[in-house]
């Protein structure tokens, strides 16, 4: 039995952690399941991958805590790597990642939205790192990506103070692209990610190599190397059709990923 639901919608992967009832909180299985399933995406076929929260309570409440209480630090060592190499495995994923955060997304809940390209949420979603209150630091990636993505001040008041925040003041902090109430987030969602699926695959993902890598360069580097991944495109069939469509003043085919 696994912990995560693994589900196809046309193009796009629907993964959803199910383990309600402890608030889908991220314990080793969870992480395995997890991990299992993205090795289970076909990335030829596949264009998109949305993640959400079975139920309507919680995206992902954290890590699992009644299982950390227990852990030496030669433990802790290993959870944090397991959690940190499948996070980084979602941000660097070929793939866009789409988090549908559909209510808690505390702790490891909101490190794994972080991890995602773009974050949705519904109007009762609340955003958190509140580790500090249980006497550790954030460990899957929090102090690193939160103080990356919104303003320091804040992701620092985030974590020292473990303040929370709701969907609208994630939304003021551009922290999540958009809201909706919880029966309007899956369909949101979905809509987004078929708006990725249908442009040209290896485009979307050219891009989101360029976006991830060239974040981390100095402007000088980082436009050289978007400059690689503009001119790898002409080699595309999908370049061809989507620029002779244009100019033949007609629809493009879909694009075949090639
Ligand atoms: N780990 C393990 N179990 C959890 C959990 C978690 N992170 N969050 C919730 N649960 C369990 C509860 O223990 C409870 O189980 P039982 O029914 O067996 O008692 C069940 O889920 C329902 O939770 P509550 O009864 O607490 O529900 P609530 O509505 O009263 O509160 C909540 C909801 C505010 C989210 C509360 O559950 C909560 O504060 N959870 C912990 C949030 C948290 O601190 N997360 C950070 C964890 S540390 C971390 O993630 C480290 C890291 O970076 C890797």
């Amino acid at each position: 039995m696994s912990y995560v639901k693994f589900e196809q919608q046309g193009m796009v992967v629907v993964l959803t952690i199910d383990r309600e009832k402890a608030l889908n909180a991220l314990n080793d299985q969870v992480l395995d399941d997890l991990n299992a399933a993205f090795d289970q995406i076909d990335q030829d076929y596949f264009r998109c991958v949305v993640i959400t929260g079975a139920g309507t309570k919680a995206f992902v409440a954290g890590a699992d805590i009644a299982a950390m209480s227990k852990m030496t630090r030669c433990e802790a060592v290993k959870f944090g790597q397991k959690g940190n190499e499948l996070f980084r495995k979602i941000a660097k994923f070929p793939l866009p990642v789409i988090a549908a955060v559909n209510g808690f997304a505390l702790g490891g809940g909101c490190e794994l939205s972080l991890s995602c390209d773009i974050r949705l949420a519904s109007e009762n979603a609340v955003f958190g790192q509140p580790e500090t209150g249980l006497g550790i630091t954030p460990g899957f990636g929090g102090t690193q990506r939160l103080a990356r993505l919104i303003a320091k001040g804040m992701a620092k008041e985030m974590i020292y103070a473990g303040t929370k925040i709701k969907a609208d003041r994630a939304y003021q902090l551009g922290l999540v692209n958009a809201v909706y109430s919880q029966k309007e987030l899956m369909p949101a969602a979905m809509k987004l990610a078929n708006k990725i699926a249908v442009n040209a695959p290896i485009a979307v993902r050219a891009s989101k190599q360029a976006l991830n890598k060239g974040l981390q360069m100095n402007m000088d580097e980082a436009v050289v190397l978007e400059e690689q991944f503009f001119s790898s495109c002409f080699e595309s069939c999908d370049q061809k059709e989507g620029m002779t469509a244009f100019v033949e003043k007609r629809k493009h085919e879909p694009f075949e990923n090639k």
